[in-house]
């Protein structure tokens, strides 16, 4: 496989391989400062067609950790499929960098960038799915609770690119997913069949709910994200209206397993979707999993490079 798109593209031992690697290089890079130079001579070029704090500079840093290097390629300079077509920018591209990232919104571009580009391309995030969010999850949950099959990881809020790529995960290996999402809010179809046939093989299983609380009984994990996803800006006010039952707040947080672990990809909107004094408590892991995302990352970066 030579591009990173979605989780789902791959297979639950190559998923596994791959957050194994991310251990492996977390715990170089914590021991020393920096990893073996396996990124040495190779650039990265970062597109972007939304604002990102995380996965710019996680990206950013993976390669200089490893030696390499990263070039940011701003919504304004590219114009993807506007100054120029996406075809002519891959091709274009593929001579100057070894690999590619790119956040769209149509997750159908990123498809077209992969299909052109002679190197392997990475989505940084579309409007179907998040996948490097996705894998820094799992290898987070996996810190904590090990790699236990049976885990009950349970989604509250907008189902959206990043539940699809958590629920994407779970199946892979092996966890029961809950989705709680208001009516007219749901995952998407097509990566819910996806996740099902996922599931028939690993024996996870998926349960879709509107309830909050009946989701997040027995979880073992309890994730949220906004309930406005960038490019859905004109639609704040009425999105407010229908998410304040999803919030996670200490009641639904004492409603779960008395372990459990609260997660959100951030950027988090405090008192929204999840409140202060979840996202500062106890259970709260939101900032080791976005540092997780450097390290999965790394692994990522590592095996389409084809150098670890
Ligand atoms: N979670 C995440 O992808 O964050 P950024 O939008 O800041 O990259
Ligand atoms: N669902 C959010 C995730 C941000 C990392 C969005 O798409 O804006």
């Amino acid at each position: 496989m030579k591009d990173f798109l979605s989780i789902s593209d791959y297979t639950a031992d190559e998923i596994k391989d791959m957050l194994d690697l991310a251990m492996d290089l977390k715990k170089q890079y914590l021991k020393k400062g920096s990893n073996k130079k396996i990124f040495k001579g190779k650039v990265l070029g970062m597109i972007f067609q939304k604002p990102s704090l995380r996965t710019r500079v996680s990206f950013d840093m993976a390669m200089r950790h490893g030696g390499g290097d990263a070039l940011y390629l701003s919504p304004n300079e590219i114009g993807l499929g506007k100054r120029e077509s996406i075809a002519d920018i891959a091709r274009v591209l593929s001579g100057y960098v070894q690999i590619l990232m790119a956040r769209v919104f149509d997750h159908e571009h990123v498809v077209e960038l992969a299909k052109w580009a002679d190197i392997p391309v990475i989505n940084g995030l579309s409007d179907y799915n998040h996948p490097c969010q996705g894998m820094a999850d799992a290898l987070t949950i996996i810190e904590k609770f090990g790699n236990a099959k049976g885990l009950n990881v349970s989604y509250v809020g907008d189902g959206n690119n990043v539940t699809t790529s958590l629920m994407h995960v779970s199946a892979q290996l092996g966890w029961n997913f809950i989705a709680a999402t208001p009516e007219g809010y749901d995952t998407d179809p097509t990566a819910i069949e996806i996740a099902k046939d996922i599931a028939k093989k690993t024996g996870s299983t998926l349960t879709f709910l509107r309830d909050p609380h009946e989701a997040v009984k027995g979880a073992h994990v309890i994730y949220t994200d906004t309930w406005t996803s960038m490019g859905q800006e004109e639609e704040t006010a009425k999105r407010e209206l229908v998410f304040p039952p999803y919030q996670v707040n200490a009641q639904l947080v004492s409603e779960a397993d008395k372990d459990a672990i609260v997660m959100h990809c951030l950027p988090a909107h405090r008192n929204h979707e999840i409140t202060d004094e979840v996202a500062d408590g106890s259970h709260s892991v939101i900032f080791q999993q976005a540092h997780n995302r450097l390290h999965a990352q790394k692994a990522v970066l590592a095996r389409l490079l084809q150098v670890a």
